[in-house]
């Protein structure tokens, strides 16, 4: 019996990857999400040993996407991996909410089969774009059943990150992600996937589709205004992640508000402007440590963990665990 090639799946949502500037040499001025996903597969060599089929399912500059965005590509993508006819799904999106993108389906999706996110620094019709490279590579790593193992993952710039440690960590640069304290989980070089950690696949923990619980940020900086933590109270927020100095501190003369709100309701998790580095500070009785996730990626796990309704007594091991499993 012959076996047919692998057939992945393209879901492309706009981004730079799909922007389109009035010169190649523009790499900032730009529109993001402006081409469609059949002219940015048009870019790819042709490959014989990997079918591809591509569906446009947004087109959005990804500073615009919202919850609800990140809910419906969960329901996209849980059909994706449930169709036969699909090996492998890769998601284009914009950089720039990227890692808040991954997370989530991280969170939400159980995955029998690769998914991949990729995105690009430079648009589409820049000179030396980085797009059909990132693209191209995803769709090689969607294509390795062993990458279904790894959970969800991002290719940028010939590497592969797990979505629990991804982040933008520069403003243009084409090597803009990294995975702080972890590392890549691999790289992908002329269509070699080696993996450098082994495989970790944790089950999805929330059901994706669950009105998410409204939760802001706030960064602590000399002289903040009292008035942010009303701000967020009067705004409906059901939880609040401080984004504090060093290992989680709070100014003095916010710490005492971030009590009384949390007294009334409010779960508050105090997570580390720093960007990187676990937070676990003594003395902290009352408030939620946000432990290793970042800011952005806190806020994702207690939209969810509220909306399902977790108890604020398991709150903590909850952190603890999504942060080191
Ligand atoms: C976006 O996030 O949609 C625009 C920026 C980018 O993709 O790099």
């Amino acid at each position: 019996m012959t076996r047919r090639p692998p057939a992945v799946r393209i879901l492309a949502t706009g981004g730079t990857i799909a922007g389109a500037a009035p010169s190649p040499c523009d790499t900032s001025g730009y529109r993001a999400g402006a081409l469609p996903v059949d002219e940015l597969l048009a870019a790819l060599p042709a490959l014989d040993d990997i079918r591809l089929d591509a569906r446009q399912l947004a087109s959005l500059d990804s500073k615009d996407a919202l919850p609800g965005f990140w809910q419906m590509l969960a329901g996209e993508l849980a059909r994706a991996q449930a169709d036969p006819d699909v090996d492998g799904v890769v998601l284009t999106h914009g950089t720039d909410t990227l890692e808040e993108t991954a997370w989530f389906l991280h969170l939400t999706l159980a995955l029998a089969k690769p998914l991949v996110v990729t995105g690009a620094m430079r648009p589409a019709t820049a000179a030396s774009a980085d797009g059909p490279m990132n693209l191209l590579q995803a769709v090689q790593v969607a294509a390795c059943p062993q990458a279904a193992r790894h959970g969800v993952l991002a290719v940028l710039n010939g590497r592969i990150h797990r979505a629990r440690h991804l982040r933008k960590a520069h403003t243009h640069r084409v090597d803009a992600f990294d995975s702080p304290e972890a590392g890549p989980a691999g790289f992908i070089q002329d269509g070699y996937v080696g993996w450098l950690s082994p495989a970790h696949r944790p089950a999805p923990r929330f059901a994706p589709e669950t009105p998410l619980a409204p939760v802001d940020i706030l960064f602590d900086y000399p002289g903040i205004s009292t008035a942010m933590v009303d701000a967020v109270l009067r705004g409906g927020a059901r939880g609040l992640v401080w984004a504090g100095y060093g290992n989680g501190s709070i100014s003095d003369r916010i710490e005492p508000l971030l009590r009384e709100a949390g007294r009334q309701g409010l779960a508050v998790v105090l997570a580390t402007r720093t960007g990187a580095g676990r937070v676990g500070r003594p003395g902290t009785d009352g408030f939620i440590q946000a432990a290793g996730l970042d800011p952005y990626k806190a806020r994702i796990a207690l939209m969810l963990a509220l909306a399902a309704g977790i108890p604020p007594s398991d709150l903590q091991s909850l952190f603890d665990t999504l942060s080191y499993e």
